[in-house]
């Protein structure tokens, strides 16, 4: 079928109870903050952008959102019919069919709303909404089916007779619609004893009609979790963390300790590389095949090639290349670049600097603001003194340069390729290709010496 499908979603509510200057829906699970699930099922689906009805922090919102979304404002909180009729003017007109999402459903996947699509499609009724069979009721409005099976009514929890408490099907808040009936029916909608607009009254309005309102009912009740509080907000992350670790491994990664492993959503991992335990895998974070990454690792927005080692090692806004190995106690900082084969070893720093293919970098050294070229050895402690207290300055460094131990290397400074500097130097003049310096402040050495 080639009907056009819009979303609306929810996003408006105060959030009271997660207690926080952010609103709810910008807290983040799984590295993002949680109304992108519901954003990403919505482009997944959907023919035309999605429509964020916002209210509380609105300004925060649009901010945090930007170009993902279009903003339909509902300035008082009058209820969910309400809320999803500031999308009108937006939407009216604009698509066969409209899902309505919450923001706060992180869980919810697109195979399930896709569901709802597909029975929607064959429903000569108006409606299919999402529902849930639980032991807890949660507040959720009942669902009362007719003798046919299809759905009689929504009855909100605080309407609900002895009986209907009892009923253990419960509305998710997922619906799908036919498009112009819900912008006709939306306007019938009467206030509720607690003076909401309910878009649960929908169903009696179609049943009405004598139109026939249809259900998918989930399978993993966990869909259906919608976070109110930061008790909710840790148990949909672990949900989370146990989704992606699972695809990593189905798709073969192997993942030592998955209950200490921590995998953000928007991440890529290539086949054969190995997690051990005690690491977090931030988003934006790309790492190749065959690696072997922590134990007691912290990897946030890095791109990482094929046949890493990476070992008790944080970075951030980092590249390694291939065959790289760092740790333990490495520390990379935005825009560290470590060419093929470069080995950093323990409390190395590197920041905003390239290392070429093959250098080495193995004991308690800082490089900053540095081009490195091939095959370089940076000695024990060396360090780039990259900063006079108000500007920084930059570092270069040839291929096949030896950099004694302990050596200072007081920018701005080049130093030519196949150059050396003896132990405990502080080099503050650009060295010649070839020659080596030594001592304080150091001085070229006529003839070659031995190493430091
Ligand atoms: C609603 C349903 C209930 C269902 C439950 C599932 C109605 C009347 N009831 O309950 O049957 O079981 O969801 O969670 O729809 N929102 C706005 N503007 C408003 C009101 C709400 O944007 O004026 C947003 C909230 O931010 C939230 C969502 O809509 O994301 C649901 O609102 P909430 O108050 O949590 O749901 P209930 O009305 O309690
Ligand atoms: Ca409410």
């Amino acid at each position: 079928m080639h009907d056009t499908i819009a979303a609306v979603i929810l996003a408006a509510g105060q959030g009271t109870r997660m207690k926080s200057a952010t609103p709810k829906v910008l807290h983040q699970v799984g590295g993002k903050p949680m109304i992108y699930y519901s954003l990403e099922i919505a482009k997944s689906i959907c023919t035309v952008p999605p429509v964020v009805v916002i209210g509380h922090g609105a300004e925060l919102l649009q901010a945090a959102l930007k170009d993902d979304a279009r903003f339909a404002l509902q300035e008082q909180q009058l209820g969910t019919a309400h809320a999803v009729q500031q999308a009108d003017a937006f939407l009216n007109g604009s698509s066969d069919l409209v899902i309505v999402l919450y923001g706060d459903m992180p869980l919810l996947t697109a195979e399930t709303v896709s569901q709802l699509v597909e029975l929607q499609r064959s429903n000569a009724g108006p409606m299919t909404m999402l529902t849930v069979v639980s032991d807890d009721p949660r507040g959720f409005g009942r669902v009362i089916r007719a003798a046919d099976g299809s759905v009689g009514a929504i009855v909100e929890e605080a309407q609900c007779s002895p009986e209907q408490l009892l009923v253990k099907e419960l509305n998710v808040g997922v619906y799908c619609f036919k498009s112009s009936w819900l912008w006709d029916t939306l306007k019938k909608v009467e206030k509720s004893p607690k003076g909401e607009y309910y878009l649960t009254d929908t169903v009696a309005l179609a049943v009405a009609e004598g139109l026939k309102v249809q259900a998918v009912s989930l399978q993993d009740a966990a869909e259906a979790i919608g976070i109110n509080t930061r008790v909710h907000l840790a148990e949909a992350e672990a949900v989370i963390r146990s989704r992606n670790n699972q695809h990593w491994m189905l798709a073969g990664v192997t993942i030592i300790d998955p209950t200490s492993t921590y995998i953000d959503s928007d991440v890529q991992i290539g086949q054969d590389t190995i997690i051990y335990p005690n690491t977090m895998i931030k988003a934006g974070t790309i790492i190749g095949r065959s690696c072997r990454i922590g134990p007691n690792s912290v990897i946030d927005h890095t791109i990482i090639g094929d046949e890493c080692q990476v070992l008790a090692s944080v970075m951030e806004k980092a590249v390694l290349e291939n065959h790289v190995e760092i740790g333990p106690y490495g520390h990379l900082r935005k825009g560290a670049h470590l060419a093929d084969y470069v080995h950093m070893g323990n409390f190395g720093e590197v920041k905003n600097s390239y290392l070429g293919p093959h250098s080495k970098m193995g004991h308690f050294s800082y490089i900053g603001d540095a081009k490195i070229g091939e095959n370089v050895n940076i000695g024990a402690g060396t360090i780039t003194c990259n900063y006079d207290g108000k500007m920084k300055h930059p570092t270069e460094i040839g291929d096949d340069v030896f950099i004694g131990s302990d050596t200072m290397l007081v920018a701005p400074l080049k130093i030519g390729k196949g150059a050396q500097t003896g132990a405990g130097s502080v080099v503050t003049h650009d060295v010649e290709p070839g020659s080596t310096v030594v001592g304080v402040p150091a001085r070229k050495l006529e003839k070659k010496e031995n190493r430091g």
